[in-house]
C-alpha cells in the first residue's frame, strides 16, 4: 500500500520544508500536481520546483501531468528528477508516442482517466504502464468531494490486471480521505494520492499512520489471493 501526498495542498510559501515533513511523516511518494490552465482550470507549479525539491527529500516524486502538451514537458521534469511522469488518456491520439517517450527517458509511466472518461480507453496501454490514476474528481481543484461512480472502475482496473497477469499499479487521486480511502481499497486500490484529506490533519504523521491502517484492514485479500479469487464489489 502507498500512500501519496499530494504537495499541491502543501504550504506553496514553503514547498521544501512541506516536502520533508511528507517524508519524516511516513509518506511513501510525493505526488505533484501539475496545472497548464489549459487541460484544466487551474495553475499550479512546473519542473523548477521538482529541480528544488528532488535534492531535499529521497521520496520518490510522481509528477501527474494535467496538461494539454505534456511533450514538451517530459524532459524537463525528467531532467529536473520526476521518478514517474503520469499523461492523460483523454489526450487521444497521442498517448501512445506519450508513454513511449516517458519510458524513453527512464522513468516510470503512468496513465490517467477522467472521472466522464470511459475505462475502456485505457485497456490498449495496459502493458506499457507502471501505473494507472483513476481520478475520483474531475481534476483542476484539491479539496473537492470523492465521486462515487468511479469505484466500479477500480474494480475493472483489478480485474483487467489479474486476468492479464499484469502488474500496473491502481491509484485514486481526489477527495481521498479515511472513508474514501478505504472504499477504493476494498474496490482494488493500492495506491492513494491524498491532498486536503492528509495535509488538512493536525498531525500528518498519525494521518499517514491512520490511512495506511485503513487500507490494509479494507484489502479485499493480499494481491496473490486475489489472483485466485474470482473478486466482487
Ligand atoms: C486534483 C489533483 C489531486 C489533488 C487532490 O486535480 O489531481 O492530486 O491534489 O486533492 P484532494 O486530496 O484535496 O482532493
Ligand atoms: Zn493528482
Amino acid at each position: 500500500m502507498i500512500i501519496a501526498p499530494s504537495l499541491l495542498a502543501a504550504n506553496f510559501g514553503r514547498l521544501e520544508k512541506e516536502a520533508l515533513r511528507a517524508e519524516q511523516a511516513g509518506a511513501d511518494y510525493l505526488h505533484l500536481d501539475i496545472m497548464d490552465g489549459h487541460f484544466v482550470p487551474n495553475i499550479s507549479f512546473g519542473p523548477e520546483v521538482v529541480r528544488v525539491l528532488r535534492p531535499v527529500t529521497k521520496l520518490f516524486l510522481e509528477v501527474h501531468l494535467m496538461c494539454s502538451r505534456p511533450e514538451i514537458l517530459l524532459a524537463p521534469f525528467a531532467q529536473a528528477g520526476a521518478d514517474r511522469m503520469t499523461v492523460h488518456v483523454e489526450l487521444g491520439e497521442q498517448v501512445n508516442a506519450l508513454l513511449w517517450k516517458i519510458k524513453s527517458l527512464g522513468k516510470k509511466v503512468g496513465l490517467a482517466i477522467n472521472p466522464p472518461t470511459a475505462i475502456g480507453v485505457v485497456q490498449p496501454f495496459l502493458e506499457q504502464i507502471d501505473l494507472l490514476l483513476i481520478m475520483t474528481v474531475n481534476p483542476g481543484f484539491g479539496g473537492q468531494p470523492f465521486i462515487v461512480e468511479t469505484l466500479p472502475k477500480i474494480q475493472q482496473a483489478q480485474v483487467w490486471r489479474r486476468d492479464k497477469s499484469l502488474d500496473y499499479r491502481i491509484e485514486v487521486d481526489g477527495g481521498i480521505n479515511f472513508a474514501t480511502a478505504a472504499e477504493c481499497a476494498r474496490a482494488g486500490a493500492d495506491t492513494f494520492v491524498s491532498g486536503t484529506g492528509l495535509f488538512g490533519q493536525r498531525s500528518l504523521k498519525l494521518a499517514i499512520k491512520r490511512m495506511r491502517k485503513l487500507v490494509k484492514s479494507a484489502r479485499p485479500a493480499s494481491r496473490d489471493s486475489q489472483l485466485s479469487t474470482a473478486y466482487q464489489l
